[in-house]
């Protein structure tokens, strides 16, 4: 399949023009020092929570201890981490059955640079500049020691080499998105010459669902729902429609869609969007069928296959105009996220 879209891919020309008020700050380099296993410190800085609660339960440590690395992962001098809202989901409780025991250093998204490897590591070595989702599975038992933080121990298999062409901080915005993005549209068998509609298309995983659809995958037609203000953004990204929530309901269009991707949590709505025999992939809330949830599994070859959209700009990271946030300002960060108003991606960078 992947022949298939590739060789589709080379038929379009996509001209994807990101507003400058939304694309990724180009000017946001991390400082990333080269610094070896024999450099590597005890302790490091990192945002730790002991609590579940609301942002007022996250503290910023100044000697934490550096994560060990197991065999078959890489330490990772971070630059750069992005937030999701899974990590507030988290820290507020919401994943207490499967969480691992607290306190709990935060960040499932990362990009930095390897500073050590375990005896099993294969296909990284020290200064690789590298990015990914640390946690395979999302909800279950997610790292102790995530990404908001100077160090982090992560599986080889979970990083991919960063694209050249992305600072540390617009790739640090990818990893759980974008795979959560493609999962979704290969799961609910998104092919070239499909229509989508995607509900939350200026969202974190919705900016990428309409890229992917249209840029990748080959979309006959995309259609997306935002507020007022991001309605320009999402035509940048390839929606062939951009429709106004706060003005129109998608289920009343006379348009009927082979896929709807759900990254609102709109399920019993969604349904009505599509047409006899389609899909609906949904990321959150109830599911109303024909619907399906799913939940993202970390997945770096997805990375890899995607590298070549994404070193050539056809598909771009979108970063919230308010960021980069500094590791300062992380209480900040999560309590924007937490407003459900983002734009694309809530970055953290530089670390520390
Ligand atoms: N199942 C999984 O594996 C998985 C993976 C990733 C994420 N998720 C979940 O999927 C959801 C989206 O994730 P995300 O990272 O994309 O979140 P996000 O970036 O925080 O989403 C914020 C965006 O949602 C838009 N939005 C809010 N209400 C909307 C509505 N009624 N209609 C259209 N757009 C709306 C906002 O645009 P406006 O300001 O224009 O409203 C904003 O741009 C979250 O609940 C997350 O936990 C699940």
């Amino acid at each position: 399949m992947h022949l298939e879209l590739t060789s589709h891919f080379q038929k379009i020309q996509p001209s994807l023009v990101v507003p400058p008020s939304v694309s990724a700050n180009s000017q946001a380099h991390a400082s990333t020092e080269a610094s070896t296993s024999s450099s590597v410190p005890s302790t490091m800085k990192a945002w730790v929570y002991r609590e579940y609660g609301g942002v007022d339960v996250l503290n910023f440590e100044s000697s934490v201890p550096v994560p060990e690395v197991k065999d078959d992962q890489v330490l990772v001098k971070v630059a750069a981490a992005a937030l999701n809202p899974v990590d507030f989901k988290r820290r507020q409780g919401m994943l207490k059955a499967t969480d691992s025991p607290l306190p709990t250093i935060p960040g499932y998204d990362v990009a930095g640079v390897v500073v050590k490897v375990g005896s099993q590591v294969k296909g990284l070595k020290e200064g690789d500049e590298v990015y990914g989702d640390i946690n395979e599975k999302a909800l279950d038992g997610p790292k102790q020691s995530g990404s908001l933080a100077e160090y982090t121990a992560v599986e080889e298999k979970l990083l991919a080499l960063k694209p050249k062409s992305l600072d540390f901080a617009q790739a640090a915005g990818l990893p759980l998105a974008i795979e959560t993005a493609y999962e979704g549209l290969e799961k609910s068998g998104f092919s070239a010459g499909k229509s989508i509609l995607v509900l939350g298309g200026a969202g974190g995983v919705g900016s990428l669902v309409v890229q992917l659809a249209k840029h990748v995958f080959g979309a006959s037609r995309v259609a997306a729902t935002s507020s007022t203000g991001k309605l320009e953004l999402l035509k940048s990204l390839g929606a062939d429609l951009a429709i106004d929530y706060t003005k129109e309901n998608f289920e009343d269009l006379p348009e009927k869609f082979d896929v709807v991707y759900d990254a609102v949590g709109q399920c019993d709505r969604a349904v009505k969007a599509v047409r006899q025999g389609g899909s609906v992939a949904v990321l959150t809330g109830a599911v109303t069928p024909p619907g399906f949830i799913f939940v993202v599994t970390s997945n770096s070859s997805v990375l890899t296959k995607l590298n070549p959209y994404l070193e050539s700009g056809k598909v771009k990271p979108v970063v919230d105009p308010k960021a980069p946030f500094p590791f300062s300002k992380v209480v900040e960060a999560f309590s924007y996220l937490e407003t459900n108003r983002t734009t694309g991606k809530v970055i953290i960078s530089p670390i520390p």
